[in-house]
């Protein structure tokens, strides 16, 4: 069970798996040595050390891989191609304003802050006192705080649905209930390629959290590599494919750092059709890997390209909470598909408001950065 202590999924706990750090956290990930012309992947392994030490000091066991140098065309690219939700299942964004959001969650209306609602709400004041549950705390991103229950006191978990997909809900301290479900689009995607394909797709969901993406991949009949490396994540997602009595489906729940286990699948040869990968800015493996987004994430895509089958069908980022424009991934994911055909297209997730009725579409809210490589 993941208590509601826990922290934000790929933040920083006392000696906790998968960690990212508050904005202001001192003990930045330690920078990698640039070599001009020579880039390189630095898999930092804490061994046995404690988590205080892993924090305060570089860790040993430098892996390094070059970037294989990249010919051919890069492929078409199509953009700015903007994914848009109005919802799905259980979810749908009410109404936004200042700074806040009003969301559905099955039969939860929750308040969570929203610092890009700018603008006033659209709905009067007494449908929002009348949520059942408001994030009360740090606005920061990350920051940890309560939730506070207006009309009566709530369990920490509730079931939810989403793609046919059954899931638990759950208030967790940084805000977040178990599913980001601007992720929706992607994952509707893959089921149809899933469904469509006269084969069982291999599918790797990287940095996976509570495995909805796994689920409905599995559910549509892929077999699932799913990798994170918070063992309560794992727990959690466990707990989901019980929920959903879907224990029987293929899926391999893997509690690891996501480039170590990357690395291994290429030395192995492994071979996978669709690839999501959803990486934080930051984040720590299980043994005190140091994940950052912006070292390693052409690595990370330069490995993923290399496990990617012949007859692959997608591979799918996601970049959400950095400072940067979609080019600066959909650039990074044309020269890493040199000479592979395609196309890629790339801009933004977003979910539209949805009104009470969860119909009546209102305005934009963007949510991340996403870039995917398909064959055609
Ligand atoms: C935002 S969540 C991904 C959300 C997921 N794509 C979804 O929509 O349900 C980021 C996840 O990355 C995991 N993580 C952080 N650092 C990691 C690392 N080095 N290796 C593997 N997983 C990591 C965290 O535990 C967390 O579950």
């Amino acid at each position: 069970m993941v208590k509601q202590k826990e922290r934000r999924p790929g933040q920083k706990a006392a000696g906790g798996p998968a960690t990212k750090p508050r904005r202001d956290a001192p003990g930045k990930p330690p920078a990698r040595a640039a070599q001009p012309g020579k880039p390189t992947l630095a898999v930092r392994d804490g061994g046995d050390r404690t988590a205080q030490a892993r924090d305060a000091a570089p860790v040993s066991a430098v892996i390094e891989r070059p970037l294989i140098a990249r010919t051919g065309e890069r492929p078409v690219e199509r953009v700015p191609v903007i994914l848009e939700s109005l919802g799905a299942g259980d979810f749908h964004l009410i109404d936004m304003g200042n700074g806040l959001k009003l969301e559905q969650y099955g039969p939860y209306r929750i308040v969570r802050p929203e610092a890009q609602a700018l603008w006033p709400p659209s709905l009067p004041a007494h449908v929002w006192d009348n949520a059942d549950s408001v994030f009360t705390g740090d606005t920061d991103e990350d920051g940890m705080g309560r939730w506070r229950f207006p009309r009566q006191a709530l369990g920490e978990t509730w079931p939810l649905q989403l793609l046919g997909v059954d899931f638990l809900g759950r208030f967790t301290a940084f805000r977040h209930v178990g599913v980001f479900p601007e992720q929706i689009v992607h994952w509707a995607w893959m089921k149809e390629q899933a469904e469509a394909a006269k084969r069982p797709l291999k599918v790797l969901n990287l940095f996976g959290y509570t495995g909805v993406a796994s689920l409905v991949a599995a559910a549509a009949g892929a077999e699932v590599t799913h990798v994170d490396a918070s063992k309560k994540a794992i727990g959690w997602a466990r707990e989901n494919q019980a929920l959903g009595r879907m224990e029987k489906l293929p899926i391999r729940w893997i509690c690891e750092d996501a480039m170590k286990f990357i690395l291994r699948e290429e030395r192995r040869g492994s071979k996978y059709d669709i690839i999501l990968t959803d990486p934080p800015k930051f984040g720590r493996g299980p043994n005190g890997e140091v994940w950052h987004l912006f070292e390693h994430l052409p690595s990370m895509l330069d490995i993923c390209r290399e496990i990617l089958s012949p007859q692959a069908l997608g591979l799918v980022l996601t970049a959400y909470s950095i400072r940067a424009s979609f080019y600066s991934i959909h650039e990074l994911m044309r020269e890493t598909m040199r000479g592979a055909g395609g196309a890629v297209e790339s801009g933004e997730l977003v979910i539209r408001e949805a009104g009470l009725d969860g119909k009546t579409p209102g305005r934009a809210l963007s949510t991340s950065l996403f870039s995917r490589w398909v064959p055609k």
